[in-house]
């Protein structure tokens, strides 16, 4: 009689994952969630927007744990023939509380002294977050460009939820212009919160006579599959992203030759020009190469970008490129000062820009309202 053999044992551990989605009562449905906040300004016009919770998704694991992710509805009025450089109070709920109420101030006609506010890489550290918007309110700017990575994951309604809980007040009373960063991974969500001139993703507005141009340093890198080493992203980058970047900077030399007359011209991206972050030198360079003499040729006064935590002023042909991106994530150490680097420090911070009928100023602040470094720019000679 032959040995049977042991009966290998099988063992399939099967995960559930079961998602359960709950309507909201009409009531729960009308209380304001995120804003209101406004978005679209210009002279003459306006968004106020804001957002309502619609509905609930249980997600529950193989293990019976639970995660609740909500589901929110967003709203949007505009408000068409403002009177330039003035100031409205709004109301989106008229419900006798302040819940809906906010004041939006259009953009002057002529060139008037402003100041607006930019910062970088809010992505982490809520804490951090929390007390530069503090300090960023001391100073009223009209307007505010943080230079990307908003959230840590642009996917994750959480990480919205806490981006608009710091903000909500700020927000309430201040056009918000974000760009995208890699950690936005391309959301809908982001579309959905922020309504922006062009296609969104690279757009320019006018405050006055001077020009503010928002460009698209991730184009298509989202979408490079998770195996590709990293010499193949630089290939499929130039490959399948080069497309994409090229219609981008034909538009930016359509936008720079429309608006020549510019008094003053500030271009803001999430990655650097100049990094002095070892590991990031060579990803700079190629991005440098890719944008060429444009900034030079047309006069740019500041190039402002984030995605290295930490503050660096470089100045190359006349303009000044700063990485300012000291706003809530990790700090990163300085290890490749390069040639053109003027000044930097590692440290959360944020900037204050005065635009004045002859020059502007832009003050470079810590996270405890101390003034640690100033850039002079004089307004453009134009023709
Ligand atoms: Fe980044």
């Amino acid at each position: 009689m032959s040995q049977c053999k042991p009966m290998k044992q099988l063992i399939v551990i099967i995960f559930l994952v079961q998602v359960s989605i709950f309507k909201l009562s009409a009531q729960e449905q009308q209380k304001i969630a995120f804003g209101p906040y406004i978005q679209q300004m210009s002279m003459e016009d306006a968004a106020v927007t804001w957002s309502t919770l619609e509905g609930e998704v249980i997600v529950t694991d193989g293990n019976g744990k639970n995660d609740t992710i909500r589901d929110y509805k967003q709203h949007k009025v505009y408000m068409a023939n403002l009177e330039p450089n003035t100031t409205y109070s709004y109301d989106v709920l008229n419900d006798g509380t302040d819940e809906g109420k906010g004041t939006l101030t259009t953009y002057p006609e002529k060139s008037v002294p402003f100041n607006f506010v930019a910062i970088g890489d809010t992505r982490s550290r809520n804490n951090v977050h929390k007390k530069i918007i503090e300090q960023v309110q001391k100073v009223n700017p009209r307007f505010i460009v943080n230079s990307g990575d908003l959230v840590a994951n642009g996917l994750s309604m959480k990480d919205w939820e806490s981006f608009f809980e710091i903000n909500e007040d700020f927000m309430r009373n201040t056009p918000y212009y974000p760009v995208l960063g890699n950690h936005e991974k391309d959301s809908p969500y982001y579309y959905d919160f922020f309504d922006l001139p062009n296609n969104e993703r690279y757009y320019y507005f006018t405050v006055g006579d001077a020009l503010f141009v928002v460009l698209d340093s991730e184009g298509l890198r989202t979408t490079i599959p998770a195996f590709t080493s990293d010499e193949m992203k630089d290939a499929y980058w130039h490959e399948s992203g080069i497309d994409y970047m090229k219609t981008q900077k034909k538009w930016l030399e359509e936008v720079l030759k429309l608006n020549r007359q510019a008094g003053f011209i500030f271009i803001f991206q999430h990655l650097p020009l100049y990094s002095v972050k070892k590991s990031r030198v060579a990803e700079s360079k190629m991005v440098r190469e890719f944008w060429g003499d444009i900034f030079k040729r047309h006069g740019v006064q500041a190039f402002i970008n984030g995605h290295d935590h930490h503050y660096h002023h470089a100045k190359d042909n006349g303009v000044h490129f700063i990485t300012s991106a000291g706003a809530g994530a990790p700090l990163y150490d300085i290890d490749a000062v390069q040639p053109e680097t003027v000044s930097y420090k590692k440290i959360e911070h944020f900037m204050n820009i005065e635009v004045n009928e002859k020059d502007a100023v832009l003050h470079v602040i810590d996270i405890d309202g101390n003034e640690f470094d100033t850039i002079k720019v004089k307004r453009r000679k134009t023709k």
